[in-house]
C-alpha cells in the first residue's frame, strides 16, 4: 500500500515552502514585484505570537539569498530550474495542498490575509470573456431548466423491449457564459477549451405497464464541485486560469489560487458519468468523482471510497470482467505521477492501490482491463511544469520521446508490470483490451498530435484547430515529397491496435482503418469490457464543419465489425464497416451503447445519443437499432432546450 500523506502542521509546511522562492526572488530582477512573491513575503511574515509559530524566517531567508549570490549560472535558466525544481519536488505541490490557514491562526489574522489576497487579486488580474465563434454557437453554456420536463415530441417509436433507465451525459458549460481568461502584468493565462463547468444532462425513461409505451422526462443540472460552489456564491470568476498561458501568470494563478481556496485550480467535474454499485458519478481526472443522485442530479459529495482515494482518479474506470470490481487510476503532476487502484465491487473499499513508478507526469486519460491484467497507457502527452516556465505548454504531445502499454496482473505492483515498448501514439481513448492466447490486443483511436493545444499556437487556436481537424486525402506516395500538406488532419484520430505478446514481449502494432473517418468516443457493449469483442462503435468527425468551427463536431456514427484472425496465416479478415449518417447539419456528442435487455448477441441493442441540429438549433436524443444500423434512427426525442455539445455519457438501466 502507499505511504499516506503526511500529517505534517501548515506551519512547518509553510517554513519550507517560503525560503525557497525568496532566494529565486533574488536572483532575477523581473521576478520582484511578482505578486505570486509579494504573497509568499506577507505570508512569511506573519506571526503567531500566541503559540509562537513563525511562518517564514528571515534567516532562512538571508541564506537563500547568499546561495544565489553565490550561483554563477545564468539567472534566467537558474530560476527556472529552481522554480520547476521546487514543483517537482515531493513536498511542494503536496505541502501546498494541505496549507491551513485556519489551524493555529486567530481568526482575524485569517480573514484579514484572505481579505488581502483577495485585493490582491482583484486589483492584479482582470478577467476576461474568450470569444466565440458564430459556428461554435452550440458550446456555449445554457441555463438549468429547473424542474424535470416531460417530453412529449418522439419522431418514431422506443422500442418497446428499450429498457427503462436513465441517459445521461457530462460537458462543459461554463458558469459565467463564456470560458475565462486573466490578463495582468504577469501576462496572460486562459482556460482551455475542455475547462467549462461540469453539467449533466439526463432523460429519463419510465415504462407504463399498461401499454408498454414510455414516459420522458428530460433535466440538467450543474455538477456542484466544491469549487463550483465557491464561484457561484461569489457570482464571478474567482480561479485563475493555471493551465495555458504566459509562464509567469500560470505559476502565480496556481499559488494564489492554492492560497486563497487550498486548490491550484477548480474542479471541472465535465468529462464522463458512470454507474458503480448502484450509483452514479460524475469525473473529470483533475479530482475524485462526485456521487449524483440519479432522480434530481443533485450532487451528493466527494466519493473517496470511505477515505482511501485521496488524489486525482480516471475519467474512464474499468469494471473488471467477471468480479465487477472497478480498476482505476491517478495521474498527479507530482509523484507518484500515476497510482492504480482496484475499488470491490460493493465500492465500500480500495482491494488494491499500487504507485506505477512512472518517471514522467503523464496525462492518461483511459486505461483497460482483461480479464487478468491492467492495461497502463505511458504515452508520451507529459504534464511539466518546468516547461512552462520556459514558455512551453504544461501539457504536450512529445511524439519524439517514448511510448510504452503496460501489462500488469491485476494485483501487482511497478515491478511486475510486462513493459511494451511501441510507437508513440497519442491515443485518448480506448476502444477495449482482451487476451487473446499468448497476446493481449489493445485497440483504441490514435492520432498524430494531442488535441490539447500548446501556446506556441499563440492565443487564437481557430486556425490550428481548424487545419488539425481539415481531412485532404493523401495519397501515400505524395506525402513523402508534401510533409507540409501532412500536418493538416494531425488530430484525425483512427482505429488503432497493439498485439502485445506476453510470452516472448513483442509488439504488432497497425492502423486499422485508413485516412476515410477521424473517428473518437468510441464505445461498446460494456458487457464484453475486457473480453473478446466483435462490434465497436464510434462517432465521425465532419471535417468541414470541424475545421469551420476550430473544434470537433460528429456528424456521424460508425459500426466496426472485427474479422477474425487466420489461424494459420495470422490474417485478420477484413474489418466491416457501417455507417450511420445523422443528417445534414446534425451532429452528436456522448453516444453510449445501451444492450437490449435479454439480448444474447453482443450488437443487440441500440445506439443512443445527442444530436443537435445546426439549422434549426434544436436538440434530440436519437435511438438507433445497432442491427440495423445505417437506417433511420428509430426514435427521435426532441428536447425542450438546446443541449450544447459534450463530452461522455452513460446509459444506467433501472434495477430490477
Ligand atoms: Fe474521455
Amino acid at each position: 500500500m502507499l505511504e499516506r500523506e503526511g500529517e505534517m502542521r501548515p506551519h512547518i509546511l509553510l517554513e519550507k515552502l517560503i525560503p525557497k522562492p525568496v532566494g529565486i526572488k533574488e536572483t532575477t530582477q523581473h521576478l520582484e514585484s511578482s505578486p505570486s512573491m509579494l504573497l509568499m513575503d506577507s505570508e512569511a511574515s506573519m506571526e503567531n505570537k500566541d503559540d509562537g509559530i513563525r511562518y517564514g524566517s528571515n534567516v532562512e531567508v538571508q541564506v537563500a539569498n547568499e546561495e544565489a549570490d553565490d550561483a554563477d549560472n545564468d539567472p534566467l535558466t537558474e530560476v527556472d530550474e529552481a522554480i520547476g525544481d521546487i514543483w517537482q519536488s515531493e513536498p511542494f505541490l503536496k505541502e501546498l495542498q494541505q496549507v491551513k490557514l485556519g489551524v493555529g491562526v486567530p481568526e482575524f489574522i485569517k480573514n484579514e490575509s484572505l481579505r488581502m489576497l483577495e485585493a490582491l487579486v482583484d486589483s492584479t488580474f482582470q478577467f476576461v470573456n474568450q470569444p466565440t465563434l458564430p459556428s461554435q454557437r452550440n458550446f456555449a453554456p445554457v441555463d438549468e431548466i429547473g424542474e424535470e420536463k416531460t417530453v412529449t415530441s418522439i419522431e418514431g417509436e422506443i422500442p418497446a423491449d428499450f429498457p427503462e433507465g436513465i441517459y445521461i451525459r457530462n460537458g462543459p458549460n461554463p458558469l459565467f457564459g463564456t470560458l475565462q481568461s486573466t490578463v495582468s502584468p504577469l501576462g496572460r493565462s486562459s482556460n482551455i477549451w475542455v475547462e467549462g463547468e461540469g453539467m449533466l444532462h439526463a432523460i429519463y425513461f419510465t415504462k407504463n405497464p399498461s401499454n408498454n409505451t414510455f414516459t420522458i422526462c428530460y433535466k440538467n443540472r450543474y455538477v456542484e464541485s466544491e469549487t463550483f460552489k465557491i464561484e457561484k456564491e461569489k457570482k464571478r470568476p474567482c480561479f485563475l486560469p493555471a493551465v495555458e498561458g504566459d509562464s509567469l501568470a500560470i505559476l502565480a494563478a496556481c499559488l494564489l489560487n492554492q492560497l486563497r481556496f487550498g486548490k491550484v485550480n477548480k474542479y471541472i467535474s465535465n468529462t464522463n458519468v458512470f454507474e458503480h454499485s448502484g450509483k452514479c458519478f460524475s469525473i473529470a481526472e483533475n479530482h475524485i468523482p462526485q456521487e449524483i443522485d440519479m432522480s434530481s442530479l443533485d450532487t451528493l459529495g466527494n466519493w473517496d471510497v470511505n477515505g482511501e482515494w485521496n488524489r486525482p482518479f480516471t475519467a474512464h474506470p474499468k469494471k473488471a470482467p467477471g468480479t465487477g470490481e472497478l480498476v482505476i487510476t491517478g495521474a498527479d503532476a507530482v509523484k507518484p505521477f500515476l497510482v492504480l487502484g482496484v475499488i470491490s465491487a460493493d465500492g465500500k473499499r480500495l482491494t488494491h492501490q499500487v504507485d506505477i513508478k512512472l518517471e514522467r507526469s503523464i496525462l492518461c486519460h483511459d486505461m483497460g482491463v482483461t480479464e487478468r491484467y491492467n492495461i497502463i497507457l505511458d504515452m508520451p502527452l507529459t504534464v511539466d511544469v518546468n516547461r512552462v516556465l520556459r514558455g512551453g505548454s504544461l501539457i504536450k504531445y512529445e511524439k519524439e520521446s517514448y511510448a510504452r502499454i503496460g501489462v500488469m496482473p491485476r494485483y501487482g505492483d511497478a515491478e511486475s508490470i510486462k513493459w511494451f515498448q511501441v510507437q508513440p501514439y497519442c491515443t485518448f481513448h480506448l476502444i477495449n483490451a482482451y487476451e487473446d492466447g499468448d497476446e493481449v490486443v489493445v485497440r483504441g483511436c490514435r492520432a498524430s498530435e494531442s488535441i490539447i493545444p500548446g501556446p506556441e499556437h499563440g492565443l487564437d487556436k481557430f486556425k490550428w484547430f481548424s487545419r488539425g481537424l481539415t481531412f485532404r486525402e493523401i495519397k501515400e506516395e505524395y506525402c513523402d515529397d508534401h510533409k507540409d500538406n501532412l500536418e493538416e488532419g494531425f488530430l484525425f484520430a483512427r482505429l488503432y491496435e497493439w498485439r502485445l505478446n506476453i510470452n516472448n514481449g513483442g509488439v504488432r502494432e497497425r492502423y486499422l482503418t485508413g485516412r476515410e473517418f477521424s473517428m473518437d468516443f468510441p464505445m461498446i457493449n460494456e458487457n464484453f469490457i475486457g473480453l473478446r469483442n466483435k462490434f465497436a462503435y464510434v462517432q465521425v468527425a465532419d471535417s468541414a464543419a470541424s475545421s469551420i468551427c476550430g473544434l470537433p463536431m460528429f456528424g456521424s456514427l460508425v459500426k466496426f465489425s472485427f474479422g477474425e484472425v487466420d489461424k494459420f496465416s495470422g490474417c485478420q479478415q477484413l474489418i466491416e464497416v457501417e455507417h450511420h449518417q445523422l443528417g445534414a447539419n446534425q451532429f452528436c456528442t456522448g453516444s453510449a451503447f445501451v444492450p437490449r435487455p435479454g439480448g444474447s448477441e453482443e450488437d443487440d441493442g441500440w445506439i443512443i445519443s445527442y444530436v443537435h441540429n445546426e439549422e434549426t438549433n434544436i436538440s434530440q436524443v436519437h435511438i438507433i437499432d445497432t442491427k440495423r444500423f445505417e437506417s433511420k434512427a428509430v426514435a427521435k426525442i426532441t428536447l425542450p432546450q438546446r443541449v450544447p455539445y459534450g463530452f461522455h455519457g452513460t446509459f444506467i438501466k433501472t434495477p430490477a
